[in-house]
């Protein structure tokens, strides 16, 4: 199986102004020299800030995305931001099912699929969020949780599946400061992979889950552990790009 290029991406989630964007950005931008071209490293900002990650990471390395997307194309859907809004911001990501969306905002199962699938269609990669509480994990659910998840998405057929990456952000180990062992994460990726259709095999699968410069290396060591999608960490410009560095 071919595998595509190793992924890191921040998640900022509802932080950052226009001031500290501007200086976390000049942080990452200044670094991307080192990192070389093995590993693809991008953003994903709130809403208002994507006009300005366009403008500043132009023509830096990094790519920048949302992190969500309405399932609908325009309409009478207060508050939602469509995939072709973002397709003109030129987003190349956008995060679809994160726990906190699927907590917070009681987003189901093919609701995430139907966001990947509007992704898709305006050319935008969804980073399909997938993962277990800890009550599921002690109740040895890990991968019915999983699988139920993606079911919907892995419906979207094999030829939209082979354009998505996915994310195991295991909802315990998420701004927690604990991250999964590696053991644990590589586990549930070969699972995940082992869901996948022939041709989509090699698609990145990112962890997500207190993901710091500290535990970086040893994750990405794990066989299918292909990348990481980064929260806190992401904030500070040194540690996020010490973690790209890992790839
Ligand atoms: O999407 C990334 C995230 O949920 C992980 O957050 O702060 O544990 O790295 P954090």
């Amino acid at each position: 199986v071919s595998r595509q290029k190793r992924v890191v991406m921040g998640n900022w989630k509802m932080n950052g102004s226009l001031s500290s964007n501007s200086e976390l950005i000049a942080g990452i931008a200044q670094r991307m020299s080192q990192i070389g071209g093995a590993t693809d490293v991008a953003v994903c900002v709130p809403f208002p800030y994507l006009s300005q990650a366009a403008d500043l990471l132009k023509d830096s390395g990094v790519s920048w995305g949302a992190q969500d997307v309405s399932a609908r194309e325009s309409g009478a859907y207060t508050g939602e931001v469509s995939a072709p809004m973002l397709a003109e911001f030129g987003c190349r990501w956008v995060l679809v099912g994160h726990s906190e969306r699927r907590s917070l905002h009681g987003e189901s199962d093919a609701e995430v699929a139907d966001k990947a699938a509007a992704a898709l269609s305006k050319g935008i990669t969804p980073v399909v969020c997938v993962g277990e509480s800890l009550e599921e994990r002690d109740a040895g659910q890990v991968q019915a949780v999983i699988e139920r998840q993606l079911k919907p998405v892995l419906a979207l057929g094999d030829d939209a599946v082979a354009r998505l990456v996915i994310a195991y952000e295991p909802v315990w180990a998420i701004g927690t400061g604990r991250s999964a062992t590696p053991e644990q994460a590589q586990e549930v990726h070969a699972f995940v992979r082992g869901l996948l259709p022939a041709g989509a095999k090699g698609i990145p699968l990112l962890y997500g889950g207190s993901v710091k410069p500290d535990n970086a290396q040893v994750l990405f060591g794990m066989q299918d552990i292909d990348g990481a999608l980064v929260g806190g960490a992401s904030l500070v410009s040194k540690d996020f790009m010490a973690i790209a560095e890992h790839g």
